[in-house]
């Protein structure tokens, strides 16, 4: 851990708000406001400023990506978006912050149309299937790496 506070933006993308209730055979029973409380509980302990932030809207989740110039990292689960975006996609190639894609389920164990991800080639890594614990390894990849 260095003694530098790490700034760290994290997004979410469309439909995780109603984490909890959709799909829970695939996403878990785990809400958003819990994920977020671990991710707040990890920042305090390893002295990092976070911002969280939940869209439904493409332009929004590429509003924050564009202006987050301040931040050291940011973290993005884009949701269907990841199978779908390339304004998501140039607006992470646009910045020199590094971004790491994070996704509940193991999209590469799922439906074909979602083992294509847009943005993780331009990220610089991906974690998939670890459910709300794949922000806590990619915060511990912030902070450590
Ligand atoms: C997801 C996987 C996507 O394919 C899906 O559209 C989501 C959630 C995940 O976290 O597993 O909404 O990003």
């Amino acid at each position: 851990m260095t003694n530098k506070v790490k700034n760290i933006l994290v997004l979410h993308g469309p439909n995780l708000n109603k984490l909890g209730q959709r799909e829970p055979d695939v996403y878990g029973t785990e809400t958003l406001d819990s994920i977020n409380s671990q991710i707040r509980d990890f920042g305090k302990s390893n002295n990092c400023k976070i911002d969280i932030f939940q869209s439904n809207h493409e332009g929004e989740l590429v509003d924050k990506i564009q202006n987050a110039n301040s931040h050291d990292a940011i973290i993005i689960n884009p949701a269907a978006y990841t199978h779908t975006s390339v304004a998501i996609r140039d607006a992470i190639s646009s910045i020199s912050t590094p971004v790491i894609e994070v996704h509940l389920s193991n999209i590469h164990a799922r439906e074909e149309f979602r083992h294509k991800s847009l943005s993780a080639p331009v990220c610089k890594g991906q974690i998939s299937g670890f459910g709300g614990y794949g922000y806590i390894l990619a915060l511990n990849s912030v902070v450590h790496i």
